[in-house]
């Protein structure tokens, strides 16, 4: 599972999280993206919109490799799963999630703040994990402070993620990639602007 999540997260360094309320932006949002270089995204099930704005991408732009996220609970994830989406990724754990990803054989990137948590995840299998709220646990030095121990998992560091600190994560070994809404805000979405988008995209993932 772990393997299958890697190689969707080595395909670009950032992974843009994004509250779609509109179903009909999911298109255009989705080819900007990639248009900009950042093919794989995480839309978060926190609006309507989420699931029909998921299956849209998945249909029009096959060049998009798209995670649900925000994922709580069982039902949650089964509503995810069902969709035929890349990945999944959620905030934190509780137990009954824990049991019912561990159970399913789809890729998922299970959120983590404590070392607690690195480690219950680490002993169920899952070596690559969303070290979230990244930038208010401490940010580089906290996952510097994990790579001691723990060296073996890898994280995307999420929360407060932006232009001005994700070179720093990203220049850390046990960080594969991060995310945030930094690249497509709910402010350029709601007013279309794929250019901007676009351009943000493009000003992270480096030469096309
Ligand atoms: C998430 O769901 O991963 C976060 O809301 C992203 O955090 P950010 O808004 O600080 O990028």
């Amino acid at each position: 599972m772990s393997d299958a999540l890697s190689t969707i997260l080595e395909k670009a360094p950032v992974v843009p999280v994004l509250e779609i309320a509109r179903a009909d932006d999911a298109v255009p949002l989705a080819e900007a993206l990639v248009a900009g270089g950042l093919p794989v995204i995480e839309v978060t099930l926190r609006t309507d919109a989420a699931l029909d704005a998921v299956d849209s991408i998945m249909k029009h732009v096959p060049g998009c490799t798209v995670g649900i996220g925000s994922i709580r609970d069982p039902q949650a994830l089964e509503r995810a799963h069902a969709t035929g989406a890349a990945f999944g990724v959620s905030p934190g754990m509780t137990p009954d999630l824990l049991d019912a990803i561990t159970a399913l054989d789809w890729p998922f990137l299970p959120g983590a703040t404590t070392i607690s948590e690195v480690m219950t995840l680490r002993a169920r299998g899952l070596m690559v994990q969303k070290l979230f709220p990244a930038a208010l646990l401490g940010g580089a030095a906290y996952l510097k402070a994990i790579k001691g121990p723990v060296p073996d998992v890898t994280f995307c560091p999420t929360g407060g993620v932006t232009a001005r600190n994700a070179a720093e994560f990203l220049s850390l070994e046990n960080v594969i990639a991060v995310g945030g809404t930094w690249i497509a805000t709910s402010d350029l979405v709601n007013a279309g602007n794929w250019a901007a988008i676009t351009e943000r995209a493009a000003e992270v993932s480096g030469p096309a």
